[in-house]
């Protein structure tokens, strides 16, 4: 299996092959990702909600970051690991975003970042690219700015978030960022942005015209039942089967039908005999 990289983005774009990415947060998944094909991994601040039980991204640290990525980096060889630039990390200049950016890669061992907005983060991007860190945008529904939009809502149905929409879309390439995810943007506009782009779009909520996609491998995989968005498929049914598996050792031991003596470990037991 190949090693992908920024390049093979840019391959992809031109060729026109769909790339494909998932988020990922620990070293086991990592592995079995690292089996699959797929392309690239996200180490996504969706882990404050799938991983630690938050309501949003917004209490998500760069330490978590670091800790998850470092874990994911263990696990996955192939794939090109991103991973998420936590709320309050890019915010307060080029100097802290560079910073910030270069602790993921340092010690968190991830081969990209990736940070959320437009026009409003041109500078911290180009600064960041400019330290030689790829850098994936992402705009649309950005879920760091949940208070600011007011809730979790699809971007791009007024002609005044269209606009900011394609003035963002064209501000991040421009910025030099290798590749932008566009987030629960109506597949008319993001089709309109792919063909408008250099680089490669990443479609989440966003149609089948984008360069690729990503999907949260919980939602996927049918392991997390607090919400399913409308842009999930369940690729799989693995919550329902661990909860079986779970049952079936709860009864198992209970019954003490587990362990048998296929798991136990022998020894000499005249050591048991009274001296
Ligand atoms: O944090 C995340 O998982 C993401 C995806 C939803 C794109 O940013």
């Amino acid at each position: 299996m190949k090693n992908i990289t920024v390049n093979t983005f840019r391959e992809h774009k031109q060729t026109g092959e769909k790339l494909t990415m998932i988020t990922c947060y620990d070293y086991t998944t990592a592995k079995l990702v690292d089996q699959s094909g797929i392309d690239s991994i996200l180490v996504g601040d969706s882990l404050g909600m799938t991983m630690l039980g938050y309501d949003d991204t917004l209490s998500v640290t760069l330490d978590d970051m670091i800790h998850h990525s470092a874990a994911v980096a263990r696990g996955a060889k192939h794939p090109l690991i991103i991973c998420d630039m936590p709320f309050m990390t890019y915010s307060t200049g080029t100097r802290d975003a560079v910073m910030a950016a270069g602790r993921l890669i340092q010690e968190g061992h991830a081969h990209a970042v990736k940070l959320e907005g437009g026009t409003e983060v041109q500078e911290e991007i180009k600064a960041i690219v400019a330290a030689k860190i790829p850098v994936c945008a992402h705009i649309g529904l950005t879920p760091q700015s949940v208070n600011t939009f007011g809730g979790f809502k699809v971007q791009g149905k007024d002609q005044a978030t269209v606009d900011k929409l394609l003035a963002d879309a064209k501000a991040v390439e421009e910025a030099g960022a290798f590749a932008v995810v566009m987030e629960c943007v109506p597949a008319p506009l993001a089709k309109k942005i792919t063909d408008m782009l250099t680089i490669p779009t990443i479609g989440i909520g966003a149609g089948v015209d984008c360069d690729g996609q990503v999907l949260v491998y919980q939602d996927m995989l049918g392991m997390f039942g607090d919400f399913v968005p409308k842009f999930v498929k369940q690729f799989a049914h693995i919550g329902e089967a661990m909860v079986k598996g779970f049952k079936d050792y709860d009864d198992a031991v209970k019954n003490k039908t587990f362990p048998t003596k296929e798991h136990e470990f022998t020894m000499d037991t005249t050591l048991l005999e009274e001296k």
